[in-house]
C-alpha cells in the first residue's frame, strides 16, 4: 500500500515525510482500518481537504483495488481491507508457527538489566527493569537476534568496606541469614549507622576498602559471602518471577575492576582526560553545574577509588571489544538519563564505540501508589519484592476462588502463579514505559480491562471450547481460504473486527521490538481479546450448523488464541489452560 500512496503523493509534490506521519488506524471503524487525514495538506496544496481527498482516492484506486476499497469522508481518505485480502493475510498466518513474525538477519545485543545492589533490598524500581528487561530479551531473541543478558550487579565500591566490617561484628552465620532471607536493607543500614556514628568502625571500614582493592584473599572472601547470600536472594525473586536471568548471567561492576586503569590510561591516551582538584575528570560537553561551570565527569577521585560511570565505561569497552556487540540496552530508569548520555558522549569520544553501534537506554517511569507517591511498604519502608510477589499469588488466588471454585489443589496454586504473577509483569509492561506506573492491586488483578487475567481468561475459554470441540486443531490452520470462497457475505460485524485485528499482529510485534515498547504489543493482546469476547458473545461456533461457518469460527478462535499466547509468551507472561 505504502508505494502506490508514495507515487500518488509524489505526483501531488507531497513528500513522503510529510505524509507518512499523517496517515494512521481510522478512528471511526465504520469508515475503514487506515485513514488519511488531508487538513493540514490544505495550504500547501491550495485546495479544500475535501478536494485533495477525492483526488488522492482517484489516484490510488486503482492500484490498491486487489486488497483494499478507498472512499473520501470530510477530507479524510479511508482505507478499507477487503475481505479477499483479509482472509488471505488471514490464512497466512494461521499456517505460520511464527504468525508471521519474520526472523531478522542476526544481530548481537547486551541487554543489560535488573542489576540490584549487593547487600541493599532489591527495590520496585529493580522490578520494573527486571520485567522490561527480559521481555525486551524475549523479543530479540524470538526476531533472531542474539540477546546477552547481564545482569549489571552492584557488587562493588567504597560501601563494601562497612558491609564487610558489620558482617565481621555480627558474626558470618548470623549476617549470612539475614542476607539470605532477604532483610538486607536492615543490614545496609545498620553498616550505614555506625559508619557515621562510631569513628573506629569507618576507620576500620576505609582500610577494608583498601584490602579489597588490594585483593586480599580473606577480605575477598568476606566480600563474595555477602555477595552469594545476596545472590541467593535476588534468585529467588528471580525464580519467582520466572525471568531468564541466572548465575550465568552476572556482570557486576567487580568483573570490570582490572579493566578500571585502562579506562583512565586510553582517556589520557587520547587526550581527553584532565586533571581537578586530585581527580582524574573527563568533560564531555554541553552539560553545566547549577553555576553554570562545564560538568565534569569523574573518572578516579582523589582517593584513588573509580566511580559507577568509569564501570560503565570499562563495561563499554568490554561490550565492544570482547562481546562484539553491534548494540546494547540499558534497561535502567529514567533518573539515570544524564548518566548514560554522558556515559556514551565520553565512550564515542574516547573511541571506545563508534556511531554504528546501536545504544539505547532504555529508560522507564517511577512506580506509584495509588496515591501518586512512591511505592513503600506500610511500615513506610522499601517493599521487599518476594513479600510483594507472595501478595500477587495469594490475591490471584482468592480471584479464582470467586471466579471459579471448581478449581481446586495444586492446579488452583499454579493458576494462581500464572495470574499473579502475569498480572504484576503485565501491569508493569502495558504501560508505556517511560511514564509513571501507578501499582494497583485492584486494577492489575481485576478481569475486566487491559490486564493479564482478562487476557489470560480469554486464552483459557478458546481452551475450553476447544476441549469441547475435541477435534485436531491443527487441521484448521491450512486452507482458511477456501473456507471464504463462497461464504464472504456471511462474514459478520464481529468476525471481520476480530479479524481485522489478528492480521496485524506481526506489524505490531515489530513496532514493539523496534522501539523497545512492550506496551504496544499489549494494547494490541488486548484489542484482540475483546474484540473476541464480543465475536464470542454473538457468532456461535459449536453450535452453528453451518459445518463451514463452525469450521471458520474455530479457526479464528485457533488463531486468537496462538496470538495471545505468543504474544504473552515472547513478553515473559504464561497462560493457563483453565481458570
Ligand atoms: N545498580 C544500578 C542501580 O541500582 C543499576 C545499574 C544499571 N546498569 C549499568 N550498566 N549502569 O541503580
Amino acid at each position: 500500500m505504502a508505494p502506490t500512496f508514495s507515487k500518488a503523493m509524489k505526483s501531488l509534490e507531497v513528500d513522503d515525510s510529510v505524509w507518512l506521519p499523517l496517515i494512521g488506524k481510522a478512528t471511526v471503524q465504520d469508515h475503514g482500518d487506515v485513514a488519511l487525514p488531508c487538513h493540514s495538506l490544505a495550504s500547501r496544496l491550495r485546495k479544500s481537504p475535501q478536494d485533495i481527498a477525492e483526488q488522492i482516492c482517484l489516484l490510488v484506486e486503482e492500484d490498491l483495488a486487489p486488497i483494499a476499497t478507498v472512499s473520501s469522508i470530510s477530507g479524510f481518505v479511508n482505507i478499507s481491507a477487503k475481505p479477499e485480502w483479509l482472509s488471505k493475510s488471514l490464512s497466512l498466518l494461521l499456517s505460520d508457527p511464527r504468525l508471521g513474525i519474520e526472523s531478522e538477519k542476526p544481530l548481537t545485543f547486551a541487554v543489560d538489566y535488573s542489576a540490584p545492589n549487593v547487600a541493599k533490598e532489591m527495590h520496585v524500581g529493580h522490578l520494573r527493569s527486571t520485567v522490561i528487561g527480559d521481555s525486551i530479551v524475549r523479543m530479540l531473541e524470538f526476531k533472531g537476534h542474539r540477546a546477552i543478558r547481564e545482569n549489571h550487579v552492584g557488587d562493588w565500591g567504597t560501601p563494601f568496606g562497612m558491609l564487610i566490617e558489620h558482617l565481621l561484628d555480627l558474626g558470618e552465620d548470623q549476617a549470612a541469614n539475614e542476607l539470605g532471607v532477604g532483610d538486607l536493607d536492615s543490614f545496609y543500614k545498620q553498616a550505614r549507622a555506625k559508619f557515621v556514628s562510631d569513628d573506629e568502625f569507618a576507620d576500620r571500614s576505609r582500610r577494608r576498602v583498601v584490602l579489597l582493592q588490594g585483593g586480599d584473599s580473606e577480605t575477598l572472601r568476606l566480600w563474595r559471602v555477602l555477595v552469594d547470600e545476596s545472590m541467593r536472594y535476588f534468585n529467588e525473586v528471580y525464580s519467582m518471577l520466572g525471568v531468564l536471568l541466572t548465575d550465568e548471567d552476572i556482570r557486576g561492576e567487580s568483573s570490570y575492576r582490572d579493566l578500571l586503569p585502562k579506562v583512565v590510561e586510553r582517556l589520557n591516551e587520547v587526550g581527553i582526560l584532565e586533571q581537578s582538584e586530585g581527580a582524574d575528570v573527563v568533560f564531555p560537553g554541553g552539560w553545566v553545574n547549577r553555576e553554570g561551570d562545564p560538568l565534569p565527569m569523574i573518572i578516579r577521585k582523589a582517593d584513588g577509588g573509580y566511580n559507577y560511570s568509569t564501570s560503565d565505561l570499562a563495561c563499554i569497552i568490554d561490550r565492544v571489544e570482547r562481546m562484539g556487540c553491534d548494540g546494547f540496552l540499558y534497561v535502567v530508569g529514567t533518573p539515570q538519563k544524564q548518566h548514560f548520555e554522558m556515559v556514551f558522549q565520553v565512550a564515542i569520544q574516547a573511541g571506545f564505540m563508534d556511531e554504528d553501534h546501536q545504544v539505547t537506554h532504555v529508560n522507564f517511569g517511577s512506580v506509584l501508589d495509588t496515591d501518586g507517591k512512591v511505592l513503600k511498604s506500610r511500615e513506610g519502608e522499601v517493599i521487599k519484592l518476594h513479600d510483594l510477589l507472595e501478595e500477587a499469588i495469594r490475591r490471584a488466588e482468592d480471584a479464582i476462588n470467586q471466579k471459579n471454585p471448581d478449581l481446586v489443589g495444586e492446579e488452583r496454586k499454579k493458576v494462581a502463579r500464572t495470574v499473579g504473577i502475569g498480572a504484576v509483569k503485565y501491569a508493569d509492561l502495558s504501560t508505556e514505559r517511560t511514564k509513571d506506573y501507578v501499582f494497583d492491586w485492584e486494577r492489575m488483578l481485576s478481569f475486566e480491562g487491559n490486564t493479564a487475567p482478562y487476557l489470560q481468561y480469554a486464552y483459557a475459554r478458546i481452551c475450553s471450547i476447544f476441549r469441547k470441540w475435541g477435534g485436531e486443531r491443527d487441521s484448521l490452520r491450512d486452507n482458511f481460504e477456501s473456507l471464504l470462497k463462497d461464504e464472504l457475505s456471511i462474514l459478520s460485524n464481529e468476525e471481520l473486527t476480530l479479524s481485522r485485528r489478528l492480521v496485524e499482529f506481526p506489524t505490531i510485534v515489530d513496532e514493539s521490538i523496534t522501539t523497545f515498547s512492550p506496551h504496544k504489543l499489549c494494547k494490541h493482546l488486548h484489542s484482540v481479546a475483546s474484540s473476541f469476547a464480543s465475536f464470542y458473545e454473538n457468532c456461535s461456533i459449536l453450535k452453528e450448523e453451518n459445518a463451514m461457518l463452525s469450521t471458520r469460527r474455530l479457526a479464528l478462535c485457533d488463531l486468537t488464541a496462538r496470538e495471545l499466547q505468543l504474544g504473552l509468551g515472547i513478553m515473559g507472561i504464561d497462560v493457563p489452560e483453565r481458570m
